[in-house]
């Protein structure tokens, strides 16, 4: 039975005990229930920024984003890397070299609202991409949980790890996911599909798990 009173302030009463119930109720299931909390705005806020030229580290950084939430951002630059593969490695052994920063045409507004940034990119050069120290020199990520993945051509991360840890002080910097990508030396570009895209999403998940991500 549903009574209705006719005493107004009886009927706010009533609505005001409705409402404080069904908070309760959700903040029960986002505590107890599930891993999806992120999205729900008691949980961190989390970024996931990536560098990616032939779609496989965007790939990996869209399954975070599958799992996390949170929000997605690529790096793109002002003038953008040629399309020839070898000239684009001439120039990226330059920049190395000279310390050349390339800049950004991405922005980031109010990075500061960020608890967890996750940083991907591929190994160039067995290095961290010139775009990737861009970024981690514009932008202050102290006291923030900062987490790379990265995806290669089967020659590892080289000393792009090493280099975020060096351009991210006083960061809580977690455990990093690498896998192998393409091979656009040899013409082999997007990877990400069909067998290896299911066994590099349950390495994801479980990496995330790992590191305490998600549950
Ligand atoms: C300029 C350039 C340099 C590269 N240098 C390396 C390298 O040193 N070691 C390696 O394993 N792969 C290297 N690669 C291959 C990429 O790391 C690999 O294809 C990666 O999966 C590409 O990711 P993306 O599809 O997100 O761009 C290089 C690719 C480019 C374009």
């Amino acid at each position: 039975m549903c009574r209705v009173s006719n005493h107004p302030a009886q009927n706010i009463m009533s609505i005001k005990s409705s409402l404080y119930t069904i908070t309760l109720v959700l903040f029960s299931v986002c505590l107890f229930g599930n891993t999806s909390c992120a999205q729900q705005g008691n949980k961190q806020k989390v970024l996931i920024v990536y560098l990616s030229r032939t779609g496989n580290t965007q790939a990996v950084a869209k399954m975070i984003n599958e799992f996390t939430g949170g929000d997605l951002v690529e790096l793109e630059l002002k003038t953008p890397y040629p399309a020839n593969y070898q000239t684009t490695v001439n120039q990226v052994a330059k920049e190395n070299e000279t310390g050349y920063l390339p800049p950004l045409k991405t922005r980031i507004d109010g990075i500061n609202k960020y608890d967890v940034v996750f940083i991907g990119f591929p190994t160039w050069g067995m290095q961290l991409p010139p775009p990737m120290k861009s970024f981690l020199s514009q932008y202050d990520l102290k006291g923030k949980t900062v987490i790379p993945f990265n995806t290669n051509a089967g020659y590892g991360i080289g000393s792009s790890f090493e280099t975020v840890k060096q351009l991210c002080k006083g960061c809580n910097l977690k455990e990093g996911f690498t896998t192998t990508g393409g091979k656009e030396r040899d013409a082999i570009l997007f990877v990400m599909k069909d067998g290896k895209e299911k066994q590099v999403r349950d390495e994801v998940k479980k990496w995330l798990k790992d590191i305490g991500i998600i549950n």
